[in-house]
């Protein structure tokens, strides 16, 4: 069987308690069956035991927006996966250009975070991509190899093979202004022969994403690129109603 497309809701620091509600009553009365997509929504941390509650009975996956190396202690502001785990986390956003621009993440903290998911049993979402300035200097398929190797740093293939990593170009996110088909194509065959170097016995089954600016206008034309596993969703899946037709139209393409 075809595995089913990823299609991942980054909430980013939206969505009080109330707004989750009401997101989720319109969300659960518009969406029909869905056999062919996995839906992962990732909260902010304040709002994940709530979701829990809401998404039981569905098969909506519940993900958190980081996670720490340490098990415990004093580490103000951080969140540890038995933490996540015990608000039924299955799924962690690691490495998002947000985190490595505005608070200091590196390759090597992605690393470190990505290990601690990895033995915790989360499934990472790591995530990559360049800058307007390297993909300028032509430089992105050299910053996405680097990001990879150094973000997998140590971790063994069996493991590389149960994680998800999603292609977020920082241009594209956010800004209105998403990444041309082929660029997308390129960056995600690039990626997949990096999986490979890294040690994936079967790079060709690892979801890859594609993220930035997304949007239920857009989706058709991703949906052609054979390369694209699925989306992580900022801004359009803050609207119920956007977030379904992605995912309908999703599911219309794969049954066609
Ligand atoms: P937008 O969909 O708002 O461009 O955000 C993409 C993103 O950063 C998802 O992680």
């Amino acid at each position: 069987m075809k595995s089913q497309y990823v299609i991942a809701a980054n909430w980013k620091m939206n969505m009080t308690l109330e707004e989750c509600e009401e997101f989720l009553d319109k969300f659960k009365n518009l969406l029909l069956d869905i056999p062919e997509s996995k839906v992962i929504f990732c909260p902010p941390f304040s709002a994940l035991f709530t979701m829990n509650v809401l998404l039981e009975g569905t098969s909506y996956v519940l993900g958190a927006q980081n996670v720490y190396w340490e098990d415990k202690g004093a580490f103000t502001g951080e969140v540890s996966a038995e933490m996540l785990i015990s608000c039924n986390v299955s799924h962690v956003i690691i490495g998002h250009s947000e985190r490595r621009q505005l608070f200091g993440e590196t390759n090597e903290t992605v690393n470190k975070r990505t290990m601690k998911a990895l033995s915790s049993g989360l499934t990472p979402i790591m995530c990559i991509g360049e800058t307007i300035e390297q993909r300028n200097n032509d430089e992105t398929l050299a910053i996405l190899r680097e990001q990879l190797m150094v973000g997998l740093n140590e971790i063994n293939s069996e493991n590389i093979n149960k994680m998800i990593f999603a292609y977020e170009p920082v241009w594209a996110i956010g800004t209105g202004e998403r990444a041309e088909p082929n660029q997308i194509a390129e960056a995600h065959h690039a990626i997949r022969n990096v999986l490979t170097d890294a040690g994936a016995t079967d790079a060709a089954s690892i979801p890859i994403l594609y993220g930035g600016s997304v949007n239920g206008n857009n989706v058709k034309e991703l949906l052609k690129i054979k390369e694209v596993n699925g989306y992580l969703i900022g801004g359009a899946s803050l609207d119920a109603k956007e977030f379904v037709s992605i995912i309908h139209q999703t599911e219309n393409h794969i049954k066609e």
